[in-house]
Formats: structure tokens, C-alpha cells, sequence
């Protein structure tokens, strides 16, 4: 990192059509704010780019479905993640988006930069038309059948029941979703990116000189520019984006991924007068934090737009992360499979560090990860307060309890403290080696090191045993405690910066550089520190069940929306079943109830008693027909006053999702009164 006068840190610019969940945490941001943590306690100069990525086709259907316009949904989760991100400490330098004018200005003029050089070709398809909207269809917008496995819902550009990726014309029997109408194919024209002339210095950059980059990321390059790259069309007949800024291009966009990029630069812009440094000197060091699925976009694509455009530097390391997955299943937002980071934050106030360690300590690196809130409460008790709490704790009530908060003086130092020490160093240049090649989960856990050094330290020197016959040797002990744990504070503020400041709250101390890890004064003798306070507390059996619950609630409500049908409801004791008292009986008399429109009043022999029901069913059935037959009653409900009738019991109906009701009765006559269990 030493060449490099500054850093331009980039984090993907997440879609403004939904919330922020745990995936997006633990893919991008998270290790992201870790990395410019890290620049920054070394003083260096950095930017941390990211916003909203308020273009494409997703944001306008979802305005479709709810009847608003795009601006609305961008608006709504623009404010909702720019929110969430800030209360984890994500401490980008601007969260700006793409619907901002300063946005369609720059991304305009990069493409009429590029198309006035030549950078484009032009092309004519043919694409799908809905002919009484006048308007063409993106691949979202066409639903049909799946010509893989019948799925009749299939979209343009995929089939969720099978998976397989379509493109629209593969569809049997397209539909628009606009009109309901079958399609015509017209005649559209576009610019297209002619990636393939960019192969070959493409392949010296990324196979021959970036060799250091992540093997998934370079694994996928070197897929794609193995298989030889393809002119990509950059503009899409939509109205929602930047337009195409060329004289009769009405009715054109940007294709969202031609513009999204550019809102890196843009936002620099917004920032800081001096953004061109960042953007357009060789020393300067441009490194994307990405998700697995944007690589070909943030490797291939936009290095190929910024090469064509001629006055930007290209990305030196793109780190991108695969998936997490949230208890064995692939995190969704249609089909709420998410743990939210607003409900987070609303479910576990304060405990944002939380989250971020265990994301980090379990980070789909090298492969997809699974989040489990088990593993969760596990990492929370058995690593956080277990280890890291438990040494700065006991280090801290030592103190009070001895020292009165003040940092004792230090008599003599033996082998073993100094050998303790002296392990410092070589942790921190450890967490340094791994931070600079983004393996972040094994810098956390070289950084963890440190809190089970001075855990052992601790255990093994037993001051607590010591006070009454040595103060001076425990004098000493806690002296090199707490330089273990002031070093902890900066060493582990990158990872954990809610916490490290508390303890710096503690220590009485302000923040210090990363170059200050491993010098043992770091807190004097006689320095007064504060009445210390826990840093981490467990996390209960009880929360963790009611997280799991949440997502149980959840694959219910998926399993009956899939099927059509009402929720399945939670589980019952057979106490519960059984404290209901069920039973046939016969309907004796029936009549409408006067002035309502459902209700029906009934007169039942139960076998034990002749009773009144009232019952809803007024608008299914004729009373006269009702005479005579035998239904089921729940026949210990309480008694309940409705028009003035006294109601006892209910009569049982099934009910199917188009409100079809019949009655649930016994399959040949049986005797008034015989139990149903
Ligand atoms: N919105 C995209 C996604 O969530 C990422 C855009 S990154 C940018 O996958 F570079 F295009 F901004
Ligand atoms: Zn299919």
C-alpha cells in the first residue's frame, strides 16, 4: 500500500428498490468500512464511495405493483438504507444516487464522450413491443411459459421455478404485462459496447498483472474472456434513467449498469472539488468492494468504459465476496427470507458490533456461508464475552478494585511479561498482512488473538490471588494487562468501532494510530481512568428462539401464499385440542337474522340440550334447506351476545381461498351429540 499517495474505496451501490439485509452487510459493506477503518487509522487518505442505485427495471415494476412512481420507491429506501447503514457505523464519506441531477449530467456526458469517439456501434433488433401501451417491453415485463419445465409465470429473463436464465423470446406464448396482450417484434435501434475489442489488454491486465486478485474473481474473468466477450448493448427502450443524450434517442435509457458505475464518480464529484486526483492520477489506488454477482461488471465492463474514455485510472483490486445464506436457505427479499437491518437494530439496540463480528468471523470469502442465529448467540458468549469481554473486563475491575481506576506503576517487568509484550508486534503485523489481501475474516481472527493472549496472561498470573502478599508484582500484571488492552482499542476499532469506543470511554484515552500497536505505555503509570462498565453481554436462549420463530413464520406464510392458501398456524398441546368439546347435532330451526346481511339464526339439538347458534352463513344458504341436517358444533365456546341473541358454540365451515363455504359434517347419520376427537 506504500506507492500510493491515496485510496478510492468503493462499496457497490445497493438497488433503491428494497431494505438492506445481512447478505449486503456481510458481502460489501462490512468488510469495506473494516478496510477504510484500517487506511484511516493509518493516516491515510481515502475516500469510501457508495449510494443508491436508483435505475432499472426492478424500481419500475415495483412502482407498477403499488401504484406509485419510481421516484417514490427510490425516496422511500434511499432514506430507509442510507439509515440503516449509517446506525452500523458504515462510515462512507458520502451515500449519494443516482437520481441525482449531478448523476444523469456525469453518466450523460461519459457516453457522449465515449459515443463521440467512436467507442459505440450502433445496432437494429428486434424486440418486443406492447402494441397498445406503443411502448417495447424489458425482459422483465413478459411473462410466459417456461420452456424447461411449463412454469406458465416464467419471466422474460428467468424462470424462478426451475432457475433456468430465458431470454424473452424463448418464452412460449410471451404475454406483456402492461396490456395482457401477446407482443409484436419491432425494429429498435442501439449503442452497444464492443467489448470484444478490448480483449486483448483486458487479458494482460487481469490474467498476466492481477494474478494477487481474489481466485472466484479472477477465476470469473478469466471464464468470460476465455470464452471471448460480446458487444453489450448500453441502452434500453425505458422510461425511467438517464435518457440517451443523442438527438432522437427519445424513449431511451441508459442500461442501468452503464450508469450505476459512473455514480462512483459522480458521487466523488458531489464530495469534493478535488475528485479528479481520486479518479485520474496514477497514484491513487481504486479498490470495488463487490458481491459475486457484480463482477463482470466492476472487472470486465466498466474498466473497459473507463479505458475507452481514456482519462481514468482502472481499479487495482476488486474484492468480491460470494453469498450468505440465512438458516440453510438463499436470502430473498420477494420471499421475506431476510434478517432486515432496520428490524435488527430495532430487535437488538446497541449491538451493532454484534452483528458485524459475526458476519466478518463468518464471511463467504472463498465460498457462500451460512447465517444461523445459532451461530450467532455461539460467537456472541463463547467469543465476544467470553474472551475479548472477559480479559478487558477483569483487567478493568481489577484495577477499580486495587488501583482506584488509576493505572498502577510497574516495578519490574519479568520473562514473561516481556514475552507477552513483546507478541504484540507480531500480531499486528499479522492482521496488517491479511487486511492488505482482504482476507478480513482471518484479520479478525489474528486480532482476536491478542484477547486470548492477555486472557492467558491473566489466568496465569492470577493477581487476584496474589493482592494480599505481593501488591507490587499484581501492580505490574495489571500495568501489562492494560497495555494488552489499550492496544486492543486499536486494534480492534476497525472491526468493532461501537465498542472500542466505550472502551476508550473506559481507559480514558482518545483514539490513537495504527502505528502506535505495540508500545507497552500507551496508558502511564498513574493515568486515571473511568469506572468501568461490561462490553458485551449474552445473548439469551429466548432471543435466538424468537428469531427462529420469525423466519418459521415466514416459511409458513411463503408455503400458503405458493399454494394459495390460508397460513398454517402455530403448533397446539393435545390439552388444547382436547379442552375443545366437539360434537354432532342437528339443525332444528333457522331464520335470517332482521337487518344484517350474513347473519343466520339457528336452533340446534345437541343430544344434551336444544340451543340457539348464530351463525355467518346468511349469504350462502337458503334457511328453509338448512332443516334437518346434521352439522358440527364447537359446543364449549363461550356464550356470546350478537344482535342481541345469545350465541352458544359454532358451528364449523371449511372455507376455500374464493370463499366457497360448506359445512363439515358427519359422513352418514349419527346419534345427536356424538363427540368428535
Ligand atoms: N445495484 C447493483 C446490485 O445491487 C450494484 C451496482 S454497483 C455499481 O447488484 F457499480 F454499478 F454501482
Ligand atoms: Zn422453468
Amino acid at each position: 500500500m506504500s506507492d500510493y499517495k491515496r485510496f478510492l474505496v468503493t462499496a457497490a451501490l445497493p438497488y433503491a428498490n428494497g431494505p438492506v439485509h445481512i447478505g449486503h452487510l456481510a458481502g460489501v459493506y462490512v468488510p469495506a468500512d473494516i478496510y477504510t477503518r484500517y487506511l484511516r487509522q493509518n493516516g491515510k487518505d481515502v475516500l469510501f464511495i457508495c449510494g443508491s442505485d436508483e435505475h432499472g427495471v426492478p424500481i419500475t415494476l415495483k412502482a407498477k405493483t403499488e401504484g406509485i412512481t419510481p421516484q417514490d420507491v427510490v425516496d422511500r429506501y434511499h432514506t430507509i438504507n442510507k439509515d440503516a447503514f449509517s446506525r452500523f457505523g458504515i462510515g462512507f464519506d458520502i451515500y449519494h444516487r443516482t437520481s441525482a441531477p449531478i448523476h444523469h449530467e456525469t453518466a450523460s456526458g461519459f457516453f457522449r464522450k465515449l459515443n463521440e469517439s467512436g467507442e459505440f456501434v450502433e445496432k437494429t433488433s428486434e424486440q418486443f413491443f406492447d402494441e397498445a401501451n406503443q411502448q417495447f417491453l424489458a425482459d422483465r415485463y413478459i411473462t410466459g411459459t417456461c420452456p424447461r419445465c411449463g412454469n406458465e409465470k416464467a419471466y422474460g429473463d428467468q424462470c424462478e421455478k426451475c432457475g433456468t436464465s430465458l431470454s424473452p423470446m424463448e418464452l412460449i406464448d410471451p404475454k406483456s404485462m402492461l396490456s395482457g396482450n401477446a407482443p409484436i417484434l419491432k425494429e429498435t435501434k442501439h449503442w452497444y459496447l464492443p467489448l470484444d475489442k478490448h480483449e486483448e489488454w483486458l487479458k494482460k491486465w487481469i490474467l498476466e498483472d492481477h494474478t494477487e486478485w481474489r481466485s472466484n474473481v479472477y477465476g470469473q474473468c478469466k471464464s468470460w474472456l476465455d470464452q471471448g466477450l460480446q458487444p453489450r448493448a448500453v441502452s434500453r427502450d425505458l422510461d425511467w434513467g438517464v435518457p440517451v443524450p443523442v438527438e432522437g434517442a427519445n424513449g431511451k435509457v441508459l442500461y442501468v449498469w452503464f450508469d450505476a458505475p459512473i455514480g462512483y464518480i459522480s458521487a466523488t464529484k458531489e464530495l469534493t472539488p478535488d475528485w479528479e486526483k481520486y479518479w485520474k492520477s496514477e497514484d491513487s489506488r481504486m479498490i470495488h468492494f463487490i458481491g459475486k454477482d457484480n463482477i463482470v461488471f466492476h472487472c470486465i465492463i466498466f474498466p473497459v468504459m473507463l479505458k475507452a474514455h481514456g482519462e481514468y485510472i482502472l481499479p487495482d483490486n476488486v474484492p468480491a465476496n460470494e453469498f450468505l445464506n440465512l438458516e440453510n436457505d438463499k436470502i430473498s427479499t420477494s420471499r421475506n427470507w431476510a434478517v432486515w437491518l432496520h428490524e435488527y437494530l430495532d430487535e437488538f439496540p446497541g449491538k451493532q458490533d454484534v452483528l458485524r463480528y459475526v458476519l466478518t468471523a463468518n464471511a463467504p470469502e472463498a465460498k457462500d456461508n451460512d447465517f444461523t442465529w445459532k451461530d450467532f448467540q455461539t460467537r456472541n458468549n463463547n467469543e465476544l464475552v467470553a474472551v475479548l469481554g472477559n480479559f478487558v473486563n477483569r483487567t478493568l475491575v481489577l484495577t477499580q478494585k486495587y488501583f482506584d481506576c488509576k493505572c498502577p506503576e510497574i516495578s519490574s517487568l519479568n520473562d514473561y511479561d516481556t514475552a507477552t509484550l513483546s507478541e504484540i508486534t507480531a500480531i499486528k503485523s499479522k492482521v496488517e498482512q491479511s487486511l492488505e489481501v482482504f482476507r478480513i475474516r482471518e484479520a479478525l481472527n489474528e486480532a482476536m488473538s491478542l484477547a486470548r493472549l492477555g486472557n492467558k496472561y491473566l489466568a496465569e498470573s492470577e493477581p487476584w490471588k496474589l493482592f494480599p502478599t505481593d501488591p507490587l508484582r499484581v501492580a505490574s500484571i495489571l500495568h501489562v494487562s492494560l497495555q494488552i488492552t489499550a492496544n486492543i482499542a486499536i486494534l480492534m476499532d476497525p472491526f468493532l468501532p461501537f465498542t472500542m469506543k466505550q472502551l476508550r470511554g473506559y481507559l480514558n484515552t482518545s483514539e490513537m494510530p495504527w502505528s502506535a500497536i505495540g508500545a507497552v505505555d500507551l496508558i502511564k503509570s498513574g493515568h486515571q481512568m473511568k469506572k468501568p462498565g461490561l462490553l458485551f453481554e449474552k445473548i439469551e436462549d429466548a432471543q435466538v428462539e424468537f428469531q427462529v420463530n420469525k423466519l418459521l413464520e415466514t416459511k409458513r406464510a411463503n408455503l400458503a401464499k405458493a399454494a394459495g392458501l390460508a397460513i398454517a398456524k402455530p403448533a397446539i398441546s393435545y390439552d388444547e385440542f382436547s379442552a375443545m368439546d366437539i360434537r354432532i347435532a342437528t339443525i332444528l330451526e333457522a331464520e335470517k337474522v332482521p337487518k344484517t346481511q350474513k347473519l343466520m339464526k339457528l336452533k340446534v339439538d345437541t343430544g344434551l340440550d336444544i340451543r340457539t347458534v348464530v351463525s355467518g352463513i346468511a349469504e350462502h344458504f337458503e334457511p328453509q334447506a338448512l332443516i334437518g341436517k346434521q352439522i358440527t358444533l364447537l359446543a364449549n365456546l363461550e356464550p356470546r351476545m350478537i344482535k342481541g341473541i345469545e350465541s352458544k358454540g359454532m358451528i364449523l365451515l371449511a372455507e376455500d381461498n374464493q370463499g366457497r363455504l360448506i359445512f363439515v359434517k358427519p359422513e352418514e347419520g349419527i346419534g345427536n351429540g356424538a363427540v368428535v376427537k
